[in-house]
């Protein structure tokens, strides 16, 4: 063997160092060991404590370094909205992130922690992030390819903050608008959501073929995902947060299911269970679909965490008697708890039920054999610390390129013309004087929608870096043409002014799970007026920025035009790029879009599916138009 140059030998000095250390080889930090053998080598070094460390997941806010080591903490995560500060920097989110990391591998073994965030439409929570469209667009687009690039992308900026797991995708089969997170699921037909865990190998990276079935994350560019919220949380009556899915087994498997079978076979690493009940049972509680269809008859081998507070809230009132919830959790399956503040609550409570002989150590074993399966796969023992040369992939050009894409893709055209002979669609960009109108016109907040910022949203544009759609058309419209804005204008103002067209944009305000359920599904005032003032005195094409098909029928015949834009991100100009022409519109309903909501539910493989105002499938097309002017 040739002489080895100093730098490589102190790279192998290195490397025996970290499995050797104080005299002993330590199997399980040899990186050359398979995951198997590391797994055992560390299970029989832990203690019952350090084994129920690793199934602790706690909030950042209670996450501090020495609360980590303490406890061996095996899992922190950022709640929607939970930053380390205001527009914190990826530095700034590194030195937090590390910063805990250090106190997990203080401990005796080293065992890295896990940090997960909600990067559902983008890493939304962080500042100066590409906000993608919510998944509601996304269905609409039909391009898993696009949504693949889409993950990867997202993962890049996941990982410029230090974090190496995203509590994404959600692959809720929503089926009822009504629900406050229909506009997180990408459709109400299985297999359009089926076609877009193509976002799992995005984020995770491409599982080769003959692994089919492990969890994989292919290095330090690439993030954990978790398929979500395990199952049927979007077949709720009456579309209730966190309600009671009343359906058959036969309409469980064959509508809420699928999309698991695509997650697990493309190598998903976590499922999230879903708050929701089947049939009355508690899924946080459902050892028959937890345990015996997900994890023994798909085979699941990643492990499963709970939602946030889901042990809690087995019982109700939530919290009513935490050990029988915990035990029932656990026993259904559940490996990993998101506490996510009384950790020692939940640490002191499984110890008993343990010791108790309640809870059997075989069921702690898989649960801890599951995490550390995850951990070694991703290598996190060989890198858990974050990657500062990635700070700039945060909002890069590239992606904001990406998103504006995916917007492009995402919007449908409802209507085109008062009579398919006088469309009005594409707009010329060279007219004297147009008018812009409607709230959603000039609001980033609005247009990105819930989970961005904070949980709930925000309203305003000072919460990130983007392009309103009113900040689009004057990019978009030739010099000479002047544009007006005004949110809410009068019909006689309308009428003075010799607009050439209007471009009204209304919709929903932000919502996020629960605080999103609504019964009657109406565009908030002063939308309608605003549409009533304009339409009325002017040509004028409607664009709604809302999270699900909301009630429109009654304003329509004034419409020239209808775009539903759903809930498009930072990346405005996509929705300006058709609306002009320089691109075509493209996109087909991913949900049947009601006529009113007495006939909700109503989906398109509904027997009583009659009448919809458009149906399932539905969308105008229009050819792009060079140098429309
Ligand atoms: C929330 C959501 C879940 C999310 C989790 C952590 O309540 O149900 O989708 O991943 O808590 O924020």
């Amino acid at each position: 063997m040739g002489r080895m140059s100093i730098p490589m030998v102190g790279f192998v000095v290195l490397c025996l160092w970290t499995v050797v250390v104080e005299g002993e080889y330590m199997k399980y930090k040899d990186p050359k060991q398979p995951v198997g053998s590391r797994i055992k080598d560390l299970m029989k070094r832990m203690t019952l404590e350090e084994k129920i460390g690793q199934m602790t997941q706690i909030e950042r806010k209670v996450a501090t370094p020495d609360v980590v080591k303490q406890n061996f903490i095996g899992s922190v995560l950022s709640g929607g909205g939970s930053v380390p500060a205001p527009k914190a920097t990826a530095e700034v989110w590194t030195n937090m992130v590390d910063g805990i990391q250090k106190g997990a591998l203080s401990t005796r073994l080293g065992i890295p922690m896990i940090y997960g965030i909600d990067a559902v439409h983008g890493h939304n929570n962080v500042y100066g992030a590409t906000i993608f469209p919510h998944n509601v667009g996304l269905g609409v687009t039909r391009d898993p390819d696009l949504v693949k690039r889409i993950g990867a992308a997202t993962a890049l900026e996941v990982r410029a903050t230090g974090i190496p797991y995203a509590f994404a995708p959600c692959i809720a089969v929503c089926r009822n608008p009504r629900w406050g997170r229909c506009y997180e699921s990408y459709s109400e037909d299985y297999r359009i959501v089926k076609s877009m865990t193509e976002i799992i190998p995005g984020l995770q990276g491409d599982l080769a073929a003959k692994f089919k079935g492990v969890p994989y994350v292919g290095g330090k560019t690439k993030v954990a995902a978790c398929a979500k919220h395990f199952v049927g949380d979007g077949g709720t009556m009456n579309g209730i947060d966190e309600g009671n899915t009343v359906i058959s087994s036969n309409d469980l498997f064959s509508i809420h299911m699928p999309a698991y079978y695509d997650a697990i076979r493309k190598g998903v690493s976590t499922v999230m269970v879903s708050y929701s009940s089947w049939n009355g049972r508690r899924m946080h509680a459902n050892r028959d679909l937890v345990t015996g269809f997900l994890k023994n008859k798909l085979k699941f081998r990643g492990f499963v965490i709970s939602d946030w507070q889901g042990v809690d809230r087995i019982t109700d009132p939530p919290h009513a008697n935490y050990s029988y919830s915990l035990q029932s959790g656990i026993m259904a399956g559940i490996d990993m708890i998101m506490v996510p503040e009384n950790y020692r609550e939940f640490i002191d409570t499984l110890t008993s039920l343990v010791k108790a002989n309640i809870v059997p150590m075989t069921r702690i074993d898989d649960a801890v054999k599951r995490i550390l399966r995850v951990k070694f796969v991703m290598g996190l023992f060989e890198n858990p610390l974050s990657d500062p040369s990635l700070a700039k992939q945060i909002g890069s050009q590239e992606h904001r390129d990406l998103a504006r894409e995916a917007v492009r893709k995402s919007l449908v055209l409802l209507k085109n013309g008062k009579t398919p002979s006088q469309p009005l669609l594409p707009l010329a960009k060279r007219a004297p004087k147009i008018l812009v109108a409607g709230a959603h016109a000039d609001n980033l907040g609005y247009q990105c929608g819930g989970w961005t910022i904070e949980w709930q949203g925000v309203v305003g544009n000072d919460l990130t870096v983007g392009t309103t759609i009113l900040a689009a058309i004057k990019k978009t419209v030739d010099p000479s043409t002047q544009v007006v804005y005004q949110q809410n204008p009068d019909a006689n103002f309308v009428k003075s002014n010799g607009f050439s067209y209007a471009i009204v944009v209304v919709g929903e305000v932000p919502y996020a799970e629960m605080f999103g359920d609504s019964a009657n599904l109406t565009i908030p005032e002063p939308g309608p007026s605003t549409i009533n003032n304009v339409c009325g005195a002017v040509k004028c094409v409607v664009v709604v920025v809302s999270g699900r098909p909301v009630v429109v029928q009654p304003h329509l015949a004034k419409m020239d035009a209808l775009v539903a834009a759903w809930l498009p991100g930072t990346e405005g100009q996509g929705v300006t790029d058709a609306l002009f022409g320089d691109y075509g519109f493209t996109g087909k309903l991913a949900r049947t879009w009601f006529k009113s909501v007495d006939q909700l539910p109503m989906n398109f493989d509904d027997s009583h599916n009659k009448d919809p105002l458009f149906h399932f499938g539905f969308g105008l097309t229009t050819k792009p138009v060079k140098g429309n002017y």
